[in-house]
């Protein structure tokens, strides 16, 4: 079943695109997308880092026992050929095109197939798993022209507070690199 929504083209976003899309829009709906996890594995050597300390962002896994909670963004037809390229120029480190249906709740698909990008295996930056201690570290050490990678990671989970999403990556990650901020502010002294 897919409702009464209008047509699309529609845009699925899990990242910085829920929060900042940068783009004109019709609609804008809550959903998920089932069989992929949400993960800090893709390396950011332009927005979040540099080459030498890239930053980590996140990327879809493939997980049949998952589902990514993001936001669909119904697009005006005559202008979505270009606002697909310019996103495409905007994640193009890593990332490629995939159209995947959004759910709205159990069993009802909201969106038959929406545009989403995901970082294809293998490619140039991919940093994959880490410990949760590496990944802090990496965090909060990186920083590029579209600001510091610790902003990105507390700017996502705020996002997903904000529409009562849980997803224990974000959250924990979020959580640690907090911690890690206020014992670092400690140690500074008053
Ligand atoms: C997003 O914000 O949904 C997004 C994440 C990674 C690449 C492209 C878009």
């Amino acid at each position: 079943m897919t409702g009464e929504l209008p047509a699309g083209p529609w845009i699925f976003g899990y990242g910085s695109l829920m929060w900042r899309p940068d783009f004109p829009f019709r609609e804008r709906r809550v959903g998920y997308i089932r069989g992929w996890k949400r993960r800090f594995h893709q390396g950011s050597p332009d927005h979040r880092g540099t080459p030498a300390a890239p930053g980590r962002v996140v990327t879809l896994l493939e997980d049949t026992e998952s589902i990514t909670w993001g936001v669909a963004f119904r697009l005006a037809p005559e202008i979505a050929t270009g606002i697909l390229e310019t996103l495409d120029q905007r994640e193009q480190a890593g990332y490629a095109r995939l159209s995947l249906p959004v759910w709205a709740a159990e069993e009802q698909c909201l969106i038959p197939a929406a545009t989403t990008w995901v970082a294809t295996p293998g490619n140039d930056d991919h940093l994959g798993d880490a410990t949760l201690h590496q990944m802090v570290r990496q965090i909060r050490d990186a920083s590029g022209p579209s600001g510091s990678n610790e902003e990105y990671v507390l700017a996502l989970d705020q996002c997903l507070a904000a529409m009562d999403i849980v997803d224990d990556h974000v959250r924990t990650l979020a959580r640690e690199i907090r911690r890690a901020s206020e014992n670092s502010a400690d140690e500074l002294g008053p």
